[in-house]
């Protein structure tokens, strides 16, 4: 009887783990990779030091993580094929920007960022599938712990610049 388990990532559905690991690297390196540039692009222009300093390593990662996937996307024979979508670059635009301020788009980012798990469950629910390929798996949850690291970075920043609400 063939086997009738399927792996998800995201909204896609494969039929082998391996089918899902060559889509998740490329289209996550992808990810990452314009991450890097609209961070560099905001840290470029940031006028606030506590938010370039913290950008230096958030984006630092970011790059990071493309390199590293990509690296494991080629070795598993794969290639580079996902490409950012085209309404996401309006982000490095504004983030590029020096008409708005390190505040609003600290706040942007941390409003977005507001339960990090839920933001994070696409990349907890790959590894969990994935059995067979420890070395992805564990590349995967290397940068889990990264991207972890650097929500929270964002959120405590936003907590501690975000202007006082007013108290009732
Ligand atoms: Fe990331």
């Amino acid at each position: 009887m063939p086997s009738t388990k399927t792996y998800t990532y995201k909204d896609q559905t494969f039929a082998s783990e391996q089918e899902m690991i060559l889509y998740l690297l490329d289209e996550y390196r992808c990810v990452e990779g314009f991450a890097a540039q609209y961070l560099g692009a905001w840290k470029a222009v940031s006028q606030m030091p506590c938010v370039t300093g913290g950008l230096r390593t958030v984006c630092g990662r970011e790059q990071l993580h493309a390199e590293l996937l990509e690296a494991r996307l080629r070795e598993l024979g794969g290639t580079p094929q996902c490409e950012v979508p085209q309404e996401r670059l309006a982000e490095l635009a504004y983030y590029g920007s020096q008409e708005y301020s390190d505040l609003a788009k600290l706040e942007k980012v941390a409003v977005r960022l507001k339960d990090p798990e839920k933001i994070l469950a696409f990349l907890t629910d790959a590894i969990a599938q994935i059995e067979d390929d420890e070395d992805t798996r564990e590349l995967l949850s290397t940068i889990l712990d990264d991207e972890r690291a650097s929500l929270q970075w964002i959120t405590s920043s936003w907590a501690l610049l975000q202007p006082q609400a007013a108290t009732s």
